[in-house]
């Protein structure tokens, strides 16, 4: 039988990936907590430590190569988990091979080897992955417990004020760095670079004063945000632990998740959704201020299963708009109609600013089809693959021209694969996505 277009796609996407996720492989021995790592980094180049939701992303990616590698993956997050439940956002492995890298980052620290921050919670996303793939049940009693810890972390540190959602208390927690959304939050007018670092410093170095207790820093208001996106991550991740609790037998804790991932969604909608506008914003400080910059966070509830059809259908006429998401390189990170957007490169190192990036795409796909409109999500899937066969696993890329742009080798690029091997799946009729 001939192989279609998607297989051939596929069997090349999987071979650059491997080879990718080889030249990002970094694996030794970290004498500071004794133990062997072996994950794939961001990016050589630029981020050569373990990011927390990128691993997350390349665990899912790995799931389909070398489920071994995958589990390795997670392993390296849960491996300096705090007592209390909390995961940095970054564990800085081998950090005294890459001291003149770190001189350029701002990350507050917790010890010198583990970052005080959180990233978007899609842990149990990425344990259901490589479940799925690999030993099923068995590995699920293993890591189960640490990853219930790390959720009741969240909800018991992170929602203070008991709404359902949860708050950053930096920009860079949410993972989109500089996005627009917080210029008005953080007093910044402009796109130079060294506003940002001062800006992330103003709150920062609050922060360090009340020595960072979590309540010390809520106290403070300083920079308290209810992030759309991080928390229809969230939702999702309750679900998804719901039902994996459920998987290795623990029908209680299936519930609890169920109804806290419901719980969630519904706070989702109930504060955050603006139905003139048809677009969700993240709620600012404790007066839950709406932050009304359209960004892709302001579509991302369109992942969630149970959210209203009348709701998806406007979310989803927002990704057809070609004044608002229907760029020719979809999805931008920005909305087109804002002042802020920039299509690509935005000043030196500055992120999230209008370009089309492809782990949001994989969300917003896989949205997409759970809302009935998998036409869309081929139509952007399949610009997401071309931009990678044209430009290589870039960090972002232009969504006017679909010049790529950041980092290179950039790891998370890769869930193109994981698309990929579940249309094929569907299409061929083995099984319906999750
Ligand atoms: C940038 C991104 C962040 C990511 C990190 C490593 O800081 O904004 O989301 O985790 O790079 O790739």
């Amino acid at each position: 039988m001939m192989a279609t277009t998607d297989e051939l796609h596929l069997e090349r996407m999987r071979r650059s990936v491997s080879e990718l996720y080889e030249r990002n492989r970094q694996r030794g021995h970290a004498a500071w907590c004794d133990r062997e790592y072996d994950f794939v980094c961001p990016s050589h180049v630029t981020y050569p430590f373990q990011w927390f939701w990128d691993s997350c992303f390349h665990a899912i990616v790995l799931s389909h190569l070398d489920v071994a590698r995958a589990e390795s993956e997670i392993e390296g997050l849960l491996a300096n988990q705090q007592p209390d439940g909390f995961i940095g956002h970054v564990t800085f492995w081998q950090r005294e091979a890459f001291l003149d890298e770190l001189a350029t980052y701002a990350i507050a620290y917790r010890t010198p080897y583990l970052s005080d921050c959180i990233q978007p919670p899609l842990l149990a996303e990425a344990v259901a992955a490589v479940a799925t793939r690999g030993r099923g049940v068995a590995y699920l009693r293993e890591v189960l417990p640490a990853v219930r810890r790390y959720y009741d972390w969240l909800r018991d540190l992170r929602d203070p004020d008991r709404d359902g959602l949860i708050a950053v208390l930096q920009a860079d927690e949410t993972g989109l760095d500089h996005s627009p959304k917080f210029d008005a939050e953080l007093g910044l007018s402009g796109d130079a670079e060294e506003d940002f670092t001062a800006a992330w410093h103003r709150v920062a170095d609050e922060y360090a004063e009340v020595n960072r207790d979590p309540a010390g820093m809520f106290a403070l208001d300083r920079f308290n945000v209810e992030d759309v996106m991080v928390n229809t991550i969230y939702a999702e991740n309750l679900r998804v632990l719901g039902e994996l609790l459920g998987q290795a037998g623990d029908p209680d804790g299936a519930e609890d998740f169920a109804a806290r991932a419901r719980r969630t969604t519904a706070a989702l909608v109930a504060k955050c959704w603006d139905s003139t506008a048809g677009l969700f914003w993240d709620l600012a400080g404790h007066a839950e201020r709406p932050l009304r910059t359209s960004t892709v966070t302001s579509l991302f509830p369109l992942l969630l299963a149970d959210l209203d059809e009348s709701i998806a259908a406007r979310l989803a006429a927002q990704l057809e708009d070609p004044a608002a998401y229907g760029s020719p390189w979809p999805v931008p990170s920005v909305a087109m109609a804002e002042p802020s957007f920039m299509p690509g490169l935005a000043g030196a190192d500055l992120v999230w600013r209008g370009a089309t990036w492809v782990n949001t795409n994989w969300y917003l796909c896989r949205g997409l089809r759970r809302h009935g409109r998998p036409e869309l999500a081929r139509r952007i899937e399949d610009s997401t693959v071309e931009l990678i066969e044209r430009h290589g696993f870039r960090e972002y890329y232009d969504t006017l021209t679909g010049e790529g742009h950041g980092a290179p080798d950039f790891g998370w690029s890769a869930l193109i694969l994981d698309l990929l091997e579940a249309r094929t799946r569907e299409e061929s009729g083995h099984g319906t996505r999750r």
